[in-house]
């Protein structure tokens, strides 16, 4: 089993260096930020203090837009990076209702870590660090804490199911990181490796969305879909 302190995200820097880079790297980031608060908007938010819990909170990017359009959620934040956590601690200061654990996925995994029932659960670019195995352990047990109707949202990067199509995915995400840099007007090889560093990381275990689709079936979860992909970059989820 994966150890969250074997990988990159325990160190400070790599941490830092993630969230100085993700709005010119994560393809779509905004709009996939959109699309997550139009999916909430539409399925969630006729209810008041609905309990979200973001799994890999990050910096607390996920939960802050969440709040912007409905300041009664009550949020549960996990990370396994307490430098993450502190910054997400930060960003949230002026929140009551949010609460922060420092966890690893292995620790939820293993129930070291207790988890209440949620209404929504939401992660975003961190399950795929998790094996298949790991993934199927991780998605019964988000399954056993949703409420009835309840719905599992994730942004996640997906394998391609060949190697021609993950040339090209590689490749749109190449463009795509180019067009940001020019927008925002960044200079020279920063980011020329983004990429292919991401392809080496053995941190990265990404799996076909096919088989991470029918696994939440398998599991009991309907309305399975994917809302939203641009090559590996997906956002895909379902119901209890
Ligand atoms: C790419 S960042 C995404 C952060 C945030 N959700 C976002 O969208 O910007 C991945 C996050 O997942 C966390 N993470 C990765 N593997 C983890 C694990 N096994 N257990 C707990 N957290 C993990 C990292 O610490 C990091 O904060």
């Amino acid at each position: 089993m994966t150890e969250f302190n074997d990988l990159q995200w325990a160190k400070p820097e790599y941490t830092q260096e993630y969230r100085d880079s993700a709005d010119v790297y994560i393809v779509e980031r905004k709009r996939l930020l959109e699309i997550l608060k139009s999916f909430y908007k539409h399925f969630n938010s006729n209810k008041r203090n609905s309990s979200i819990l973001d799994l890999g909170c990050g910096d607390g990017i996920v939960i802050d837009e969440l709040l912007k359009i409905d300041n009664s959620i009550e949020a549960t934040l996990i990370d396994g990076s307490e430098d993450m956590l502190n910054r997400a601690k930060d960003r949230l200061k002026d929140f009551k209702n949010v609460h922060f654990i420092r966890a690893s996925f292995q620790e939820l995994l293993n129930k070291t870590t207790l988890l209440q029932n949620y209404d929504f659960i939401v992660s975003s670019l961190a399950i795929h660090h998790l094996t298949m195995e790991e993934k199927t352990v991780l998605f019964r047990t988000i399954y056993s804490h949703l409420k009835v109707d309840g719905y599992f949202l994730n942004i996640d990067v997906v394998l391609a199911p060949s190697d021609a199509l993950e040339q090209w995915y590689l490749l749109l995400w190449k463009q795509w990181i180019d067009e940001r840099k020019s927008f925002l007007g960044i200079e020279g090889g920063h980011y020329e490796d983004i990429v292919w560093k991401y392809k080496d990381n053995a941190d990265n275990k990404p799996d076909v969305l096919t088989a991470q689709l029918n696994l939440l079936q398998a599991i009991g979860f309907k309305d399975v879909d994917c809302f939203y992909k641009y090559g590996i970059f997906t956002m895909y989820g379902g119901k209890k």
